[in-house]
């Protein structure tokens, strides 16, 4: 199993760059944030635990969305391994991570940052359009799908969440970027991450992050 993570704050384009990796590798994109949007819809208790949190622009604690990610990595769709969108977010996390792969006898063997100025996430936030069927992402000036309100990929109905609300995502910021910071610093003492200037189009993105992970032999895409 090969766990491939990916860092970044809110509205930086973990998002967008993980549903490319997906693809580009055959990999599941397992995202916590999905996870908990969709748990909330169907209104399991987990589900409604997370809403609060959520609805804060806080962190959903620990010990609901360790368990919650685990679980979805033995599903079989995983088995070769994914892609990690939005986990882990806080240094607990990535130390829970550690310990669940080395039981399976693997590691994270590639951390990647898409680093991006505070300044530019509120206006990314507050302007995105996600499609309803698969998440994929749009941007009101930067990234319009080909027809409004329309996915290009899917013809799905693109919609906008609940916590992209301005003062929301100020919230989210604000609660989220030092806990970052400490997971960054976790990957950075493993001697693994790597980190992309992501205020570049999304197609240079890919390609940095693509580049970075280029020496590593399992995530080589160069013959
Ligand atoms: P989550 O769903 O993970 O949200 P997030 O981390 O806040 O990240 P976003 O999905 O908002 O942004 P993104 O980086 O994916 O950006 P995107 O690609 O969409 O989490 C939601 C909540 O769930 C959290 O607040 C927390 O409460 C809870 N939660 C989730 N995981 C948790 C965990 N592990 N622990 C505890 N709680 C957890 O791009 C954004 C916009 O920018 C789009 O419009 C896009 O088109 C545009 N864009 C993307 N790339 C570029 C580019 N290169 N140039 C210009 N525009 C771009």
């Amino acid at each position: 199993m090969r766990v491939l993570v990916l860092l970044g704050a809110p509205g930086a384009g973990k998002g967008t760059q993980a549903h490319v990796l997906a693809r580009h590798f055959g990999l599941p994109r397992v995202a916590t944030g999905d996870l908990f949007r969709a748990a909330a819809r169907d209104g399991t208790p987990l589900g409604l635990a997370a809403r609060g949190y959520m609805e804060r622009g806080e962190l959903v604690p620990d010990e609901i969305t360790v368990g919650m990610l685990l679980e979805r990595l033995d599903a079989p769709d995983a088995e070769r391994g994914a892609i990690l969108d939005g986990f882990p977010r806080t240094r607990a996390q990535a130390e829970a991570l550690d310990r669940a792969l080395a039981d399976r006898g693997t590691a994270v063997d590639a951390a990647l940052l898409v680093d991006v100025p505070t300044g530019e996430l509120l206006r990314r936030l507050t302007g995105r359009w996600l499609c309803s069927s698969a998440g994929h992402t749009y941007h009101d000036t930067a990234y319009p799908p080909r027809v409004a309100g329309i996915c290009d990929i899917d013809g799905s109905a693109l919609i906008q969440r609940d916590d992209d609300r301005p003062e929301i995502v100020r919230a989210r910021l604000e609660q989220q970027l030092g806990a970052l910071a400490d997971v960054v610093d976790h990957y950075r003492t493993a001697g693994i991450l790597q980190a992309v200037d992501g205020r570049r189009p999304i197609a240079a993105v890919t390609n940095d992050l693509l580049d970075a992970l280029e020496p590593i032999p399992y995530w080589r895409t160069s013959p």
